[in-house]
C-alpha cells in the first residue's frame, strides 16, 4: 500500500506535474481566442497573482481590517477591497487593452485607452466578510467588447447584456489559487502553479451535475422572502418525509465565488432571492460583476442561471451597480425552484 503522506518528489509523475498540464495561453489559442483578448486575460491574471500573494501573507501583508470609507453602495470597504481595486485599476488602465473599467469599488466607470478594444467589469474582492477570518475570497471579472461609438468613461458603454460577454471568470484565493474561466467554449479550471508562476489547465469542459441534494441560501433572511421561495425551501428542509422525498444538505460560504465554485465542482443550487429586509433594495447581488459572469460560467458548464422572471444573461442593464435576483446551479433543481413561482 502507498503511504499517501510519503510524497516522493523524485517520482517523475510528481516532479513533472507542470509539464503534463497545458499552460494558459496555448489552452486559449486552442479555443480560438483572439490574441488581444489573450493579452487582456494575462493582464487581469497578473493582478490576481499579486492579490493572491498578498492574501497569502495575511496579517504580515498589511492588508487586513477595515478602512474608514464606504463604497457607493453604502458598504464599509475593507483594506483588501481597496488594495485589490487599485491593483486591478492600475494594471488594466496602463495596459492599453481596455477602453474603460467598471468596479464594485468605483462610483462610475473609469476611462482607459480610447483605442482599447474591451471593457472590463470586476468585483476585485468577493466575500469581503471572510477576509479577516482567513476564509474563502476571490475576484470576479466580466469582459465585453468596447462600443466604438462611445467615448471612454461613459457608463452607458457597460449597458450590454450578459449574452454579449466575450469572457468571464473568477480567481479563488483558497488553499490553492484557482482560475475558472470561459470564453464561450466551455468552462475550464486552472490552478496557479507557484513554481513557475503561471496558471495551468487542470480540467477542461467542467459539467455541472443536473441533479443535486445541496442548496445554498442565507437562511437568516427567511422571513423576508416571497412566498414561492418560502415554499420551495420548506419542501427541501422537509427532506425524505416531505414532497421531495429526499434529504437535502445546506452550505453557505458567504462568498459567491466559493459557493459557485462548489456548485461547478459537484452541483447544487445557489440563490440570493428577492427579500423585503430593506424595502428600497430587494436584491443583494450585482448584475455586472457577480451575476452575469457566474451565469456565463454556469451555462457554459450545462447549468442554469435565472431570476424568478427569466434568464440572467438576457437582462438589459440599466446601471453599472444594478442588483438582481439570483437562482442558479444544477439545471433540474433550478427548474424545480422556478416552478414554485408559476
Ligand atoms: P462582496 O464581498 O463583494 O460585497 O460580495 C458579497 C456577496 C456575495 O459574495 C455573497 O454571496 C453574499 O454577498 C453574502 O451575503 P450575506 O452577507 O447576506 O451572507
Ligand atoms: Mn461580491
Ligand atoms: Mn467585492
Amino acid at each position: 500500500m502507498t503511504d499517501r503522506f510519503n510524497l516522493n518528489l523524485a517520482n517523475p509523475l510528481l516532479s513533472n506535474l507542470g509539464n503534463l498540464m497545458q499552460r494558459l495561453a496555448p489552452a486559449l489559442r486552442q479555443d480560438n481566442v483572439p490574441l488581444d483578448l489573450i493579452s487582456l486575460i494575462k493582464t487581469i491574471l497578473a493582478a490576481t497573482k499579486e492579490i493572491s500573494f498578498r492574501v497569502s501573507q495575511g496579517h504580515l501583508g498589511d492588508v487586513m481590517g477595515s478602512t474608514l470609507d464606504e463604497n457607493i453602495q453604502g458598504e464599509v470597504q475593507k483594506q483588501l477591497d481597496v488594495v485589490a481595486n487599485e491593483l486591478f485599476k492600475d494594471i488594466l488602465l496602463e495596459s492599453g487593452f481596455v477602453k474603460a473599467i467598471s468596479s464594485e469599488e468605483e462610483d462610475h466607470s473609469v476611462a482607459g485607452d480610447e483605442n482599447g478594444k474591451y471593457i472590463v467589469s470586476f468585483d476585485p474582492l468577493d466575500g469581503s466578510s471572510n477576509i479577516d477570518i482567513n476564509s474563502l475570497i476571490g475576484t470576479i471579472f466580466s469582459i465585453h467588447e468596447a462600443p466604438k461609438d462611445m467615448a471612454a468613461g461613459d457608463d452607458d458603454m457597460f449597458k450590454q447584456s450578459g449574452n454579449k460577454q466575450v469572457c468571464a471568470g473568477y480567481v479563488l484565493y483558497g488553499p490553492s489559487t484557482m482560475l475558472v474561466m470561459t470564453t464561450g467554449s466551455g468552462t475550464h479550471f486552472y490552478v496557479l502553479d507557484r513554481t513557475h508562476g503561471g496558471f495551468l489547465l487542470v480540467e477542461r469542459n467542467v459539467q455541472v451535475p443536473v441533479d443535486t441534494n445541496e442548496f445554498a441560501i442565507n437562511m437568516s433572511n427567511q422571513r423576508f422572502w416571497q412566498a414561492p421561495m418560502q415554499n420551495y425551501i420548506a419542501d427541501l428542509i422537509a427532506g425524505d418525509t416531505g414532497p421531495r422525498e429526499k434529504n437535502f444538505n445546506m452550505r453557505w460560504i458567504a462568498a459567491m465565488v466559493g459557493d459557485i465554485h462548489r456548485v461547478l465542482c459537484r452541483g447544487g443550487i445557489f440563490t440570493y432571492p428577492a427579500d423585503s429586509k430593506k424595502p428600497e433594495q430587494p436584491y443583494k447581488l450585482r448584475l455586472m460583476y457577480e451575476a452575469n459572469p457566474m451565469a456565463f460560467l454556469l451555462e457554459q458548464a450545462g447549468g442554469l442561471a435565472m431570476t424568478s422572471q427569466g434568464r440572467i444573461m438576457d437582462i438589459e442593464p440599466e446601471s453599472i451597480h444594478q442588483r438582481v435576483e439570483v437562482i442558479m446551479g444544477s439545471k433540474n433543481e433550478v427548474e424545480k425552484c422556478l416552478s414554485y413561482y408559476k
